[in-house]
């Protein structure tokens, strides 16, 4: 049994004073109404990180870093390190993002070593993939998706698997408002697990597979309804709390409904 998991991925957004206040609205409203057996993590930018584990820690929200450097420590301007990201107590970091690979140049293997260097150190890894607009016309979703994850993931025991997520995030869905339909998300996340399988034999059951690209409140709950979809990595919709509430609110209508 995968425990779903669901993370809002803020980006480049809010002060640590709008931070906090997030914080303290989103615990208010799981105090009456909880998660359950859903997981939730917060990915603030690297500075509210400190201001959220202040209103966090022991609370059943997790943490998580947006990006990590592979390297342990050293010479590197700009970087951050795991052993930071766990002193500020993440759980998780995002690694891979469409955005990091783009604007960044982030290559699959780049990923891998941050993946690896997370897992050594007791952190999970959010490992994202996904196809453009272009790749998907050209019938390509498939081959790029395959190429990703084999390149990106790297290199781990059975028990192991059980840290690691696989994002599949769509890159024509990324904040567009476009979602993809259950259906098309379904399909890839299905043959994912199937590129998993491959990978990791057994292990990969154990993976958990989130779907992120426009979810909202209308979303989350066909898409959560599919077998392979296990969670969803949310950026616009999760930096408002009360939308967060409800789209956690909504998953939960889904789980108790006959
Ligand atoms: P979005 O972003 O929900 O705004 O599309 C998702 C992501 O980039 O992780």
């Amino acid at each position: 049994m995968r425990r779903p998991l669901i993370v809002a991925n803020w980006k480049m957004h809010k002060s640590r004073a709008e931070a906090r206040e997030y914080a303290e609205t989103l615990l208010a409203a799981l105090a009456t109404a909880p998660t359950g057996e859903i997981e939730l993590a917060i990915a603030p930018p690297f500075t509210a990180l400190e201001t959220l584990a202040g209103v966090l820690t022991g609370s059943p929200v997790a943490l998580a870093g947006q990006n990590v450097s592979s390297m342990a420590e050293g010479a590197f301007t700009g970087e951050v390190s795991v052993s930071m990201l766990k002193d500020l107590g993440c759980r998780y970091c995002i690694v891979g993002h469409s955005e990091r690979r783009a604007q960044h140049g982030e290559t699959s293997a780049d990923v891998a070593a941050k993946a690896a260097a997370l897992l050594k150190e007791g952190l999970r890894p959010i490992i994202c993939v996904g196809e453009t607009q272009a790749q998907r016309e050209a019938g390509q979703t498939e081959k790029i998706v395959a190429e990703q994850l084999a390149a990106s993931l790297p290199a781990m025991s059975t028990p192991t698997a059980g840290e690691v997520v696989v994002a599949y995030e769509p890159i024509w869905a990324i904040g567009t408002g476009v979602t993809a339909t259950p259906e098309q998300a379904q399909e890839v996340q299905a043959f994912l697990r199937v590129c998993l399988n491959k990978i990791l034999g057994e292990g990969a059951d154990r993976v958990r597979l989130q779907y992120g690209g426009s979810v909202g409140p209308d979303s989350i709950r066909s898409l959560m309804n599919q077998p392979d979809i296990d969670g969803a990595l949310i950026g616009s919709a999760a930096l408002d709390a009360r939308t967060l509430e409800t789209i956690l609110a909504n998953i939960q209508l889904e789980n108790t409904s006959p």
